[in-house]
């Protein structure tokens, strides 16, 4: 494949700044592969990092930086570590986890790289917001021939709500409430039905968002924000004791960090739950909980944090079918429309829930 020596990227340097630019393609080391990227989606923390609301994870928490951390696209050039050990060659489609842990540490080598990070695609070092994008091999998944490339760029999400959906544990036939109706959410209701549950309840505070979430297999909605919404519930611990033989909740999620739903989350779980924390908490929040009522209900409540093995899974999910992102993906646009797309996403314009910019 001949590879230009510049390229298009968008370059933040600090909130609401960033430029379309002609920029030199990255160069490999000998354990990376060049990507060509193929498609990129707009993460929440894309958003955040573009406005201001969380600062990048550079040295100096401010760009020059090319964001976009969730990508597919075609190998472009194989350094000569990735060829041997990888066995990448050009032409293989990919996508790339954007958590590449030193190789050798002990947690990653336990299967944990989650919780030793080092650099982030996107986040660290430049990403996906580009024409090209350089990843270490160890950390670049082969997708099938013929997978649609579109939708594996929402591998990266996918793999972490499935991590979070295996940490639920889920017992054939049980009742799930995911709160949280956004992209990973909405991934998380079709999971959870894979992973064997009876009901899944989707809870959130928009309806089109909701009615997205019904599309694609959420048995029950409710909106717990609306009071003139047809979905509006008042009670969500007696809507779920209604639809679940008169027991609370047997699994829930929360895939939102608001801590109004994470109280409501704890307290609409029943006896035996298991209640899995995957929103992101801002650097101040405090999660309190009532002990006695969580010790009653000999309740586990555990945290879910990126997607430490769940990546050839999920690229499984996605290429199956098992798991559709189509109606999540809602448009795609262009690299230089990217700051407008950002907009979208944050204001919730058009039910952009989570647009994707094609090459
Ligand atoms: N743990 C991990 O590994 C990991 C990885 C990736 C992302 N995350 C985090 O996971 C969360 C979900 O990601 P996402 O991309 O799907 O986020 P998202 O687009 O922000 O979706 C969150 C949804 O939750 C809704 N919400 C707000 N308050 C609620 C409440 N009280 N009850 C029910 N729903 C409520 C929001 O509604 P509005 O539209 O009204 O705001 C929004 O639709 C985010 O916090 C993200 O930062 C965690």
């Amino acid at each position: 494949m001949d590879v230009p020596e510049m390229m298009k990227a968008q370059v933040f340097y600090e909130p609401e700044q960033m430029t379309l630019e002609e920029k030199a393609v990255p160069e490999i080391g000998p354990e990376q592969v060049l990507v060509k990227v193929h498609a990129t989606g707009i993460c929440g923390s894309d958003v955040a990092y573009y406005f201001g609301k969380s600062s990048v994870g550079t040295d100096s928490g401010k760009g020059p930086l090319v964001l976009g951390h969730e990508l597919s696209g075609i190998v472009a050039k194989v350094g000569d570590i990735a060829a041997e050990k990888g066995g990448f060659a050009v032409g293989d489609p990919v996508v790339v986890n954007p958590v590449q842990s030193d190789v050798d540490s002990p947690w990653t080598q336990k299967g944990l790289s989650n919780v030793d990070l080092g650099t982030v695609v996107g986040v660290s070092v430049d990403g996906g917001f580009a024409e090209y994008c350089a990843s270490h091999w160890y950390w670049t998944v082969k997708v099938p021939q013929d997978m649609n490339l579109d939708i594996a760029a929402s591998a990266e999400p996918l793999a972490c709500g499935l991590y979070a959906v295996k940490n639920l544990n889920i017992e054939a036939g049980q009742f799930v409430t995911i709160f949280g109706p956004g992209p990973i959410g909405i991934m998380m209701v079709q999971m959870a039905k894979v992973y064997g549950a009876g009901k899944v309840l989707l809870v959130g505070t928009r309806d089109e968002r909701l009615d997205v979430g019904k599309e694609l297999g959420a048995d029950l909605i409710a909106n717990t924000r609306d009071p003139e919404s047809p979905n509006y519930v008042e009670d969500l611990g007696q809507f779920i004791q209604d639809n679940n033989d008169g027991e609370l909740s047997d699994r829930t999620i929360l895939a939102t960090s608001n801590l109004g739903a994470i109280k409501s989350g704890v307290d609409t779980a029943g006896k035996a739950s298991t209640v899995v924390i995957f929103g992101l908490p801002g650097d101040d929040d405090v999660h309190s909980v009532s002990g006695i009522e969580c010790m009653l209900k000999d309740m586990t409540i555990r945290y879910s944090w990126l997607a430490p093995d769940t990546w050839p899974e999920a690229v499984d999910l996605l290429h199956s079918g098992k798991v559709r992102v189509e109606p999540i993906q809602s448009y795609s646009f262009a690299l230089e429309e990217l700051g407008d797309s950002l907009r979208k996403v944050k204001d919730r314009e058009g039910n952009a829930i989570k647009p994707l910019m094609k090459n």
